[in-house]
């Protein structure tokens, strides 16, 4: 019988988790779509003609995708912009259309979107970004 429930437990946690972990990743999705897919394209693929600038001097927004330059940043840089926003942390009177979501996203929410873009990602980029992380990591505590 107690053999019987500790399968039962077994069974139940190799279904479960896996579904939450899905569920994670859904979540990041639609925050995506309903927060940043309006710059950033629903595809990740950014504004057209992304390199240039727009002719008030401001940047378009680039793709998410591995064709832009996302992966570059760490992961403790991407929650930076993504809740100060580009201008803040540029400073200097920098403009940006790049808004601040930390009024509107949580830390938890936003680290949710980023995996989410994380995951659209070829491995090698996957794992690239990762080793930059680690690195940052390591020199700031
Ligand atoms: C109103 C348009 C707009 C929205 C909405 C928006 N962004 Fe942006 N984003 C931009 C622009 C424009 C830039 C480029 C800013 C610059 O370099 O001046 C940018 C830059 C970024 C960067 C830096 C990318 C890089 O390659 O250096 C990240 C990360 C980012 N956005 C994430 C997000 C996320 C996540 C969301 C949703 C929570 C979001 N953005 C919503 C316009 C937007």
């Amino acid at each position: 019988m107690k053999i019987t429930i500790r399968l039962a437990a077994l069974l139940l946690a190799a279904t479960v988790l896996p579904v939450s972990a899905q569920d994670d990743s859904l979540a990041g999705e639609r925050l995506y779509q309903e927060n940043c897919a309006s710059c950033h394209g629903a595809n990740l693929e950014g504004q057209p003609d992304w390199r240039s600038r727009l002719p008030n001097g401001r940047l378009p927004a680039p793709p998410h995708d591995a064709s832009g330059h996302t992966w570059h940043h760490t992961d403790r840089v991407l929650l930076d912009i993504v809740k100060r926003g580009t201008a803040a942390i540029v400073g200097n009177g920098y403009e940006s259309d790049m808004p601040g979501f930390k009024e509107v996203l949580t830390d938890e929410e936003i680290t949710a979107i980023i995996d989410y873009i994380k995951n659209t990602w070829p491995d090698r980029i996957r794992a690239s970004q990762e080793s930059r992380t680690l690195a940052d990591e390591q020199v700031q505590p």
